[in-house]
């Protein structure tokens, strides 16, 4: 575990206004450890609140306003630094796919955080205001093995477990994710990153298990599936949000928190991230909870990023997951693709999702921000007078597949979709690269400079992209 059960401070973005910056900052100490520090800041110093005990760790938060202009903040003995003017200029990190399926834990740390420590560079050279995490903060895949419930999980479920067994499974699962996240914070190269940048996250189906939600019913329903479910989103709201159930109505859409999307206005900048695991099943992406809540979004800003965890703009995928389903070997990869929002069963939800983003893009342009393919590209929707602009990157820790991957699914690409009549995708080749699909791993900037956006990719071989202007 991190640091022997150590971790932060890890800062979490609450919002901004005329008060200035409000965060909350996550500490995570061994159960004995006692209470962190109270955080220093221009206006008083404040202690901190015991927010969970899990896996023998004691989760501690330190809720503060920075006001605009403030350099920081100071916390056992040590001084924070912190963009806190976010009217102007600013700088966005946007991130996914932090880990792998396999021995994520036991990788060469170097390697594994090589391009978390150039984006800590980066922010050294030039503040981030905020880091937007796309999804896949961790990955639990391995966190079931190891417990006589979940050992075949998702193969095979026991039909009738006792209530004692699956206390002991949410145990042995708290303290994996536990694991996982610890190794994460406390990363070299990422510490220091998350103690001075605020962060805003979005879950996607690795934070809980491979294909949550893709998978068939008879095992996420099942008695041991929803322990998963339950212990997975306990530890994504402490852990990614530094939040607990009673948090919910305050931060994110739905007050009943069936759905975790949320939105938060900056000045002259709306994000928004819908929540597309909690309530999904194999033939729905969202249910009422994550509906009512985009159907009622006021985008008040001058540009919409939008987060969806996995891509809203793709190519035709509906005739490769046809072939898949014909060829039962290929059924894991049809669970793959039953994630897309491209999927034969999510078409109509895939139009009204986009008909919503075109309702904002009314108000404001609007980018979306995606990630979960461990490839970089980008995608617009036509026509030019409603032009909506998709970045792809993924991922920061994630290796890429081989190129031939990436060849294949660019000349699947090159095949075009229009789900909403008029409305042509287009996939297209980032700024000075050749092909669709960039089989490096990457991270994605994005600058406003003088009100206008602009995106630059930063890939592991082959550097910075030019800029892309996204108005
Ligand atoms: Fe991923």
């Amino acid at each position: 575990m991190g640091k022997d059960g150590f971790a932060g401070p890890v800062l979490h973005f609450r919002g901004c206004d005329a008060d200035g910056l409000r965060l909350a900052a996550i500490t995570v100490r061994p159960d004995g450890a006692g209470a962190p520090g109270a955080v220093g800041t221009r206006g008083g110093t404040v202690p901190p609140v015991l927010l969970a005990r899990v896996a023998g760790l004691s989760v501690w938060r330190h809720d503060f306003t920075l006001a605009l202009g403030e350099a920081g903040y100071q916390l056992n003995g040590h001084a924070y630094p912190v963009a806190t003017r976010l009217d102007g200029d600013i700088r966005i990190a946007f991130v996914s796919c932090n880990g792998e399926e396999n021995g994520d834990l036991d990788r060469d740390g170097a390697e594994r955080n090589r391009m978390w420590a150039r984006l800590q560079a980066d922010h050294a050279r030039a503040p981030f205001a905020l880091l937007l995490q796309g999804g896949d903060q961790i990955y639990a895949d391995e966190a079931t093995r190891g417990h006589p419930l979940s050992g075949d999980w998702p193969k095979h479920v026991p039909a009738n477990p006792s209530a004692g067994d699956l206390e002991d499974l949410a145990r042995h699962l708290e303290r994996r994710f536990a694991e996982r996240y610890m190794m994460v914070l406390a990363a070299e190269g990422c510490a220091d990153l998350f103690a001075t940048v605020p962060s805003l996250s979005v879950w996607d189906d690795h934070d809980i298990c491979d294909g949550w939600g893709s998978l068939p019913e008879s095992r996420t329903d099942s008695a041991v599936g929803q322990v998963l479910f339950t212990v997975a989103r306990r530890m994504y709201l402490l852990f990614q949000h530094g939040a607990t159930d009673a948090d919910v109505p305050a931060l994110f859409l739905d007050p009943a928190g069936g759905n975790l999307g949320w939105w938060r206005d900056l000045p002259g900048v709306t994000l928004f991230a819908p929540d597309l695991r909690s309530e999904r099943h194999r033939d729905r992406i969202m249910g009422p909870g994550g509906w009512n809540a985009v159907e009622a979004m006021q985008p008040a800003g001058d540009h919409v990023f939008m987060v969806s965890s996995v891509p809203l703009l793709g190519p035709r995928l509906s005739l490769l997951e046809s072939l898949m389903m014909a060829i039962p070997r290929m059924q894991h990869y049809e669970d793959d693709l039953r994630d897309q929002w491209q999927s034969h069963a999510h078409r109509d939800e895939w139009r009204r999702m986009l008909g919503q983003v075109l309702r904002m893009r009314q108000a404001a342009p609007v980018t979306v921000l995606s990630g979960e393919i461990h490839l970089a590209t980008r995608a617009e929707m036509g026509p030019r007078e409603t032009l909506i602009h998709q970045l792809v990157a993924s991922g920061i820790s994630h290796r890429a597949p081989p190129r031939a991957y990436a060849r294949v699914l660019g000349l699947f690409a090159g095949l075009g979709e229009a789900p909403l009549p008029g409305h042509a995708i287009r996939i297209k080749p980032l700024p000075g690269q050749q092909h669709r699909y960039v089989a490096e791993r990457n991270y994605l900037t994005l600058d406003r400079r003088d009100g206008r956006w602009q995106a630059v990719w930063h890939l592991e071989e082959s550097g910075l992209t030019p800029p892309l202007a996204l108005d």
